[in-house]
Order: structure tokens, then C-alpha cells, then sequence
């Protein structure tokens, strides 16, 4: 009688303290207190030396059965416990998807790069291949093979950051002809960005720029082809009723050499701020190939006839964005960029 009264204690006394606890970590150290080791179940089996031998195997049973029935509800209030964590963790990690989201700031391209994409995409349209030359060159690629020897007066047009004797930043991304029709043989039509360097330096002029060279060298290849060409790369680039007009210029690896206008997308041709009331803006330089140049490169000029022209694409992205300062474009102020967001 006197066990009996232990065993309902005991199994009352665990489902209380079982039920306080709160969490499995609470809840495991109450179930130690009850069938741990040290706990009351192991020190009630302990007694049975103290108990009359003929007493014992009933006394064992009870024990047994209070351990059980212990294991049981201790299997109860974990799975109970388990549930209402799982349940908290899935509340405290809900997301309420109708929240509205962070907004993220976005980019736009610079305008250089919208402006060479364009040009790639114009050319690219027309057949043309993009070619990459180096921006460390030596003498021969930016100046000699492009028939601008060392005592050529064409060398002053230009001032160079040297870095060598050989060496030297490239002024022209014309180097890259040289390059160009080293490796590869007419039906030639090559495109060619990238970073030019020049000792220059106020509102139209910076250091470093951006150039777009373009080359096409073939049997019967003539400046009325340069021109279709360049008319259409107007028209895409600037406004659909643009013109071109080609005046007599001088390079050293061209001739005849040209200077490129375009009729004034600003006034459509009447004469306003931007074109000096000129009614054209002049936006690159272009010319036949000169035949030194094509014979450098083992082409012969008796068979084959080519043109070129180089562009800076600074010059053709303030003259279509109506950019005033050729700093603006270096100095990457995100009021300045933003403008040119889709
Ligand atoms: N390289 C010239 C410059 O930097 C631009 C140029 C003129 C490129 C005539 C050409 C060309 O390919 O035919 O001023």
C-alpha cells in the first residue's frame, strides 16, 4: 500500500514538473531528474537491498511499472514540446510576402559604353569584326607602320605619353590596323575599340579616351563605300534625316585623307549653338587607306584598295547627349549618370 502511494506520486509529480518545462532542454533535465542515473526511479531500485527479500520481486515490478509508465509520458510531453517549438520556429520565421520588398537602386550604363555598344551595333549590323589591340604599343604599330616615321612632322599632331624609347601609351587606336592585317588577309572589315592616351588636357580634351577605328580593306573598295557606310551610322546614331559631308583633310595613313561632319541633329542643318551656326558638326577622321600602309602589311596596294576611319566616342557622346565638358565623363557623379538610365 505504502509503494502504491510512491508510484501515484511519483507519476504525478513527473507529468507536473513536465508539463512547466519549458523546451525540450527544460524538459530533458526534469525527465534526469526522473529516470536519469542519479534520478528517483535508479535510487528506488537502489532500495531493494533494504527491502525483505520475499518483498522484492513485487516491489521490482512496481518500479518497472513506474518506470514505464514515466517513459511513456516523458515520450508524450517531448513529442508535445517538439511540436510547440516547431510550431514557435515556423511562426518567428514566417514571411509575410505581401511586405513590399527593399527597393534596389539601379545602374545605368555610363554613356561612353552606351554609345560604343551602339557603334559595335551599328558596325556589327554591317559586318564588321571587333578587333582589340593593346594599349601599351610600341613606335612601329602607332606611328612607323602607319607610315608616320620617326622625323614625320604628323608626330607633333600628337603628344605622346612614352614609356620607353619603344614604348608607348597609344595615341590612335589606328594601331590596330597594323595589327589587324598583320593576321588576316582582305576581304578585311574590322572594328576596333578602346582607351587612347594623350597629353591633353581642358573641356573637350582628357588624357585618356575612348576611340572607335574602323577599317575595310577589299578589291574595289572606294570612298563612296566609306561614305553609304558612314551616312547610315549617322542616321542610327544621331537622327533618321542626318547627312554626312566629307572635307579634305590630312593624315599620314591615308589618301586622300577626310574629315567627317554630320549635318546638325540639334538645328536639323540651320545653324544653332552647337554646330557654331554652321549647321555641321565634324565628328571623324577618314580617308583611303595610303598604299604604304597596305604594302607594310603585306597587302598588295595594286590589288587591293581599302578605307579607314577613327572616331573618339566621348566627342559623339557629348554631341548626342549634349554634354558640355568632357570632365563629366570621368568624374562619375551619380547625378550626372543617372540621367542615362533607360
Ligand atoms: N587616328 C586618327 C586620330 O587619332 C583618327 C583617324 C583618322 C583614324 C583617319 C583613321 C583615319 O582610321 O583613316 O586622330
Amino acid at each position: 500500500m505504502e509503494e502504491q502511494i510512491v508510484q501515484e506520486d511519483i507519476v504525478k509529480a513527473a507529468q507536473e514538473e513536465a508539463e512547466k518545462a519549458e523546451g525540450s532542454r527544460a524538459l530533458y533535465e526534469v525527465k534526469m531528474k526522473f529516470l536519469g542515473r542519479a534520478g528517483i526511479v535508479t535510487a528506488m531500485l537502489k532500495k531493494m537491498k533494504e527491502i525483505a527479500p520475499e518483498e522484492r520481486p513485487s516491489f521490482g515490478k512496481k518500479v518497472n511499472a513506474i518506470r514505464e509508465k514515466l517513459e511513456q509520458d516523458f515520450a508524450a510531453a517531448e513529442a508535445r514540446v517538439k511540436q510547440r517549438e516547431l510550431a514557435a520556429k515556423l511562426e518567428s520565421e514566417s514571411l509575410d510576402v505581401t511586405m513590399p520588398g527593399k527597393r534596389q537602386k539601379k545602374g545605368a550604363l555610363h554613356p561612353v559604353t552606351r554609345v560604343k555598344n551602339e557603334l559595335v551595333d551599328i558596325f556589327a549590323g554591317m559586318g564588321f569584326e571587333i578587333f582589340e589591340g593593346p594599349e601599351i604599343e610600341n613606335d612601329y604599330y602607332n606611328f612607323t607602320a602607319l607610315n608616320t616615321p620617326a622625323d614625320h612632322p604628323a608626330r607633333d599632331m600628337q603628344d605622346t605619353f612614352y614609356l620607353s624609347e619603344e614604348y608607348l601609351l597609344r595615341t590612335q587606336t589606328s594601331a590596330g590596323q597594323i595589327r589587324f592585317m598583320e593576321e588576316h588577309r582582305p576581304p578585311i572589315k574590322m572594328l576596333s575599340p578602346g582607351r587612347v592616351f594623350r597629353s591633353d588636357d581642358d573641356a573637350t580634351h582628357s588624357p585618356m579616351f575612348h576611340q572607335m577605328e574602323g577599317l575595310v580593306v577589299d578589291k574595289n573598295v572606294t570612298l563612296c563605300d566609306l561614305q553609304g557606310m558612314l551616312d547610315e551610322f549617322a542616321r542610327t546614331m544621331f537622327s533618321s534625316s542626318s547627312k554626312t559631308r566629307l572635307r579634305p583633310s590630312y593624315f599620314p595613313f591615308t589618301e586622300p585623307s577626310v574629315e567627317v561632319d554630320v549635318s546638325c541633329h540639334a538645328c536639323g542643318g540651320k545653324g544653332c549653338p552647337l554646330c557654331k551656326g554652321t549647321g555641321w558638326i565634324e565628328v571623324l577622321g577618314a580617308g583611303m587607306v595610303n598604299r604604304r600602309v597596305l604594302e607594310n602589311c603585306g597587302i598588295d596596294p595594286d590589288e587591293y584598295t581599302g578605307f579607314a576611319f577613327g572616331m573618339g566616342i566621348e566627342r559623339i557622346a557629348m554631341l548626342k547627349y549634349g554634354i558640355n565638358n568632357i570632365k563629366l565623363l570621368t568624374e562619375n557623379d551619380v547625378r550626372f549618370l543617372e540621367q542615362f538610365k533607360d
